[in-house]
């Protein structure tokens, strides 16, 4: 009844109903953490399983939401299930996560860019598998979609949704932090991992692509983190205490140079700068601020695409000397780690869930290299 009716209907104030959710949200969180969907039909009325309409709470956009709820509760003995504010819409909020569901991101709401594919595909399956609600964000609406349908099959019908957003385009990323937060109720998790590499040397590589690069790997980095920011800070203030995370997908390139792929290696660099201020930012909002750098990716379709993988074109490249096949390409990279394999996505993971279960330590770059970089 909820998803896809925001995003087709544009009459109402966006931004307001996106402040209001995350509230919503958390003066449910005493009793675990809740799921509010957005409809924006202030008049439509919900029945209880019983047939009996479920008396809403109907309150004006400029009240105070916190004495409005606990008023509510004191006149009614329970926690209002509906919440009309007038003018801008109705709110469902339907119990605490998924009762019936276990694991331990239990009730989380995240944000996956890059979502369709490769590390950020597994990395939304994982979460889900965990009990997060997901929004599979990626330019690539199909694959996105795909990947939705395939979630809400396997872990239950609203479970998943599927957004399309170019990172390095700011309206679009603000509608993908809205989209969210409408279907969902608020966001916990961002998982900024939406990323392209144009390799070249500097006799060679465009300033064109040199932009692209740094747009959608940098850029792309700060407009997600900047947009949302927005529902964790309304969180922690309903809920102060509670704890978010903004995790950047960056790369053993953000730790060390990389030969004819300063580009790419240029803009995770970055990224590990721009992690370190948001942390120092955002602290005082419960916002943690993380990155993970994984090695290569070697069974990932950027690597092993038969045709357009960088096996294939180190192959024709003649990049790696006196490689003669795909496998003598790939045994290269993989004599270069010490623990002798790529990096596979349930290394990332790992990663991932370390930093969200860690609740001391922010500004990190956790390398996931198997030890091809040490820390110094
Ligand atoms: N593959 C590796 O070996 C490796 C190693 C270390 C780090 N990483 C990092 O991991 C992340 C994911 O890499 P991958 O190998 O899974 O990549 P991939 O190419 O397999 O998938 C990237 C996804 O991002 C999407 N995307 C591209 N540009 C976008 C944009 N402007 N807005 C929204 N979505 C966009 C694509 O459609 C695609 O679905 C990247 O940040 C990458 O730098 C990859």
């Amino acid at each position: 009844m909820i998803h896809g009716q925001s995003a087709a209907d544009s009459r109402f104030d966006r931004k307001l109903a996106c402040s209001i959710a995350p509230a919503l949200r958390m003066l449910y969180s005493d009793t675990g953490m809740a799921t509010v969907s957005f409809f924006p039909d202030e008049n439509c009325i919900v029945k209880t399983s019983s047939g009996n309409p479920i008396e809403p709470l109907i309150i004006e956009p400029e009240a105070d939401l916190s004495s409005e709820f606990a008023a509510y509760i004191a006149a009614k003995d329970q926690k209002p299930e509906i919440v009309i504010v007038r003018g801008v819409g109705g709110f469902m909020i339907t119990g605490s996560g998924k009762q019936d569901k276990y694991g331990r991101l239990i009730g989380k709401i995240a944000i996956v860019t890059g979502g369709a594919q490769g590390f950020g595909k597994g990395i939304a399956e994982s979460m889900a598998a965990e009990g997060t609600l997901i929004a599979i964000a990626d330019l690539n609406l199909e694959g996105a979609l795909a990947c939705a349908a395939d979630l809400n099959r396997r872990y239950g019908e609203d479970t998943a949704v599927a957004i399309r957003v170019d990172v390095s385009d700011e309206q679009s990323v603000e509608h993908m932090i809205q989209e969210t937060v409408l279907a969902f109720g608020g966001l916990d998790v961002l998982v900024s991992n939406a990323g392209i590499l144009i390799a070249g040397s500097l006799s060679d590589l465009s300033k064109e692509k040199f932009d692209l690069v740094t747009n959608v790997n940098y850029s792309g980095y700060f407009l997600c983190a900047k947009h949302a920011a927005q529902p964790m800070k309304i969180q922690n203030k309903y809920a102060p205490g509670y704890l978010t995370d903004i995790i950047e997908v960056n790369s053993k390139s953000g730790l060390e140079g990389s030969n004819k792929n300063f580009a790419y290696a240029g803009s995770k660099f970055g990224g590990i700068g721009l992690t370190q201020s948001f942390a120092l930012e955002l602290v005082e909002f419960g916002i943690k601020v993380n990155a993970v750098c994984p090695g290569n990716f070697l069974d990932g379709p950027l690597w092993s695409d038969p045709e357009k993988g960088l096996f294939r074109q180190y192959l024709d490249s003649g990049k790696v000397a006196g490689a003669k096949s795909l496998d003598d390409v790939r045994r290269f990279y993989e004599s270069k780690v010490p623990l002798g394999r790529g990096c596979t996505v349930a290394d990332v993971v790992c990663a991932i869930m370390y930093i969200i279960e860690q609740k001391y330590e922010t500004g990190q770059a956790v390398p996931v290299t198997g030890g091809q970089v040490m820390l110094r």
